[in-house]
């Protein structure tokens, strides 16, 4: 509701409350004012015809007496034509006719007292009213005078007056009163202007700070001084803004904080974002930096494999060697003792020589051997793994007999895997490296190697278990780990286990894992089986 039409109800309401109490109070007050007022004059006019009958009767009691009706006409006549107020007088005799009497005219009429009222003796009292006259044919005063002459009612005097004197009064009055009633009116409708102001103007002025409040605007109080109850709501009211602005200004307060930190945040969001993008922007270059890094890497390592290998492989063949050259040395000095002896014959050197001839084979056979181990296979194929682990026997078997190290195995089965054979070669040849380094390094008297396969599902395993003491706990979870080794420099390099965990689990999806035994490592390599 807008403050207008508050404005109007509420001052109207009231408005309209005082202005119709006031008019009828004032009304009441006038109707009984002006009944009185009536009365007032009908009274005169009555008094004013009670002294008009008195008078008559006054001056025709002896005419009364005798029923002198002549006299009593003539009397009658004359003053009705100079009392001009009287319209009729009617003379009514309880024994006789009735005198009827206006002005200019009179006439006797049959008596209009009733014949019980004649017999009876009775008081009777004077009467008036206004009433319709028939004879006269129009309103007129009727005032009737009951005669007594010595105690006997002796008829009655009927006045019918003229109501033009109190028609006028009445006029007069009418027009006084229409005149206060309309000065009443004007007055009434300001006073009760003046008090519906009154009454209604702190609660518009309420409503007025109330709409206000409503729109925002919490800088204004409401001014009312009365101690009434308009007064304390106004001191409530303004408390009530009081605490409102409080909460506001606190409100706004945590506002502007949670806002500052909001921006804060997408500063600090919009930072982050940036270096994401930044990030991101350089991460395709990072990660391409990262991949040749770490295929510099990979090629470092493989090259370093491959030195191993070779150092490991020249070891090899070292001991290969050792035999036939031992060999090859006793047929050049079995040579030099008959050429000194003199016992020097061609049969003697033929044989010197294919002896010679075989062992050279021999020697270079050994060559071949590891010239075909180290090749890469280039394509998976299906493989024994008895043919595979003993290839890898014909390696290092003569570098374990001349360690003293024993080799316990037993490839009853025939089982059929699938991979790259000479990897896997590769693979046995590491792990029984690292047991004779182990027996070595621990100084293990009867060393011993046991191989054992087997296969399970659909995979073939081979473990591969020594006595030389078993690998520490601490270090047993980084065997794997590229360079992580525990031998002296120059004699490990620490990528033998990583190599080889690449090829069994990347290249064949097979598994090499590692555990201790009572006497010594154990480590089992699972590939899987050729299923045709
Ligand atoms: N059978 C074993 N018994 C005890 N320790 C072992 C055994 N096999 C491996 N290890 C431990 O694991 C380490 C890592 O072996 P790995 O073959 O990867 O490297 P390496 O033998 O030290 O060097 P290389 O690269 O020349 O083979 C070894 O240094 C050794 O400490
Ligand atoms: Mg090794």
């Amino acid at each position: 509701m807008s403050i207008k039409n508050f404005k109007n109800t509420i001052f109207l309401k009231v408005f309209l409350l005082i202005f119709m109490a006031i008019f009828l109070v004032l009304s009441i007050f006038s109707y009984e004012v002006t009944r009185l007022q009536k009365e007032s004059i009908l009274e005169t006019i009555q008094s004013q015809a009670k002294s008009m009958a008195d008078s008559i009767i006054f001056s025709n009691s002896e005419f009364m007496i005798i029923d002198d009706e002549i006299k009593i006409l003539e009397f009658v006549y004359d003053f009705v034509q100079v009392n001009k107020v009287i319209e009729q007088l009617i003379v009514s005799r309880r024994n006789g006719n009735d005198l009827l009497i206006q002005v200019n005219k009179w006439e006797l009429k049959e008596n209009t007292i009733k014949v019980d009222d004649k017999d009876q003796v009775k008081e009777e009292k004077e009467r008036y009213s206004i009433g319709f006259s028939k004879s006269l044919n129009k309103n007129v005063f009727k005032y009737s005078y009951p005669v007594y002459l010595t105690a006997i009612h002796w008829g009655w005097l009927h006045f019918e007056l003229s109501l033009d004197e109190y028609n006028k009064k009445l006029n007069s009055m009418y027009n006084q009163f229409l005149l206060l009633a309309i000065i009443i009116f004007f007055s009434t409708l300001i006073v009760s202007f003046l008090i519906a102001k009154m009454v209604s103007r702190p609660i518009v002025k309420l409503e007025e700070i109330s709409e206000k409040i409503y729109s925002g605007d919490l800088s204004k109080r409401v001014n009312v001084k009365s101690t009434d109850e308009i007064g304390k709501l106004s001191i409530t009211f303004n408390k009530m803004i009081d605490r409102l602005e409080k909460s506001q200004l606190e409100l706004r307060k945590s506002h502007f904080q949670l806002e500052s930190r909001v921006q804060e945040r997408t500063d600090e969001l919009e930072n982050k974002s940036k270096q994401l993008k930044e990030l991101n922007d350089n991460l395709e270059s990072r990660v391409q930096d990262e991949i040749s890094k770490r295929q510099k890497q990979e090629q470092l390592l493989i090259q370093q494999s491959k030195l191993a290998a070779m150092g490991e492989m020249i070891g090899n063949i070292a001991h290969q060697w050792r035999q036939p050259l031992n060999a090859l040395g006793l047929v050049i000095q079995n040579i030099q003792l008959s050429y000194m002896m003199d016992e020097m014959n061609e049969e003697f050197l033929d044989k010197s020589v294919e002896k010679a001839n075989l062992l050279t084979k021999s020697m270079s056979k050994t060559i071949d051997d590891f010239r075909n181990f180290f090749k890469p296979n280039k394509e998976i194929t299906e493989f024994k793994l008895d043919v595979a682990i003993n290839n890898s026997f014909e390696l290092i078997g003569s570098t374990l007999n001349h360690n003293n190290i024993e080799l316990e195995y037993d490839f009853n089965e025939e089982i059929v895997v699938i991979g790259f054979p000479n990897e896997f070669s590769q693979v046995i040849l590491n792990i029984l490296t690292n047991s004779k380094d182990a027996i070595l390094e621990n100084k293990i008297k009867n060393g011993k190697i046991t191989l054992e396969i087997k296969k399970c599902s659909d995979y073939g395993y081979v473990t591969i278990k020594d006595n030389a003491g078993g690998i520490a706990l601490n270090i047993i979870n980084k065997i794997f780990d590229p360079y992580f080794t525990t031998k002296e420099e120059g004699k490990g390099t620490g990528i033998g286990l990583y190599m080889s965990k690449i090829i069994i689990e990347k290249n064949m999806n097979g598994q090499l894992s590692v555990d201790n035994t009572n006497l010594g490592a154990m480590f089992t390599v699972k590939v899987p089986l050729c299923i045709i």
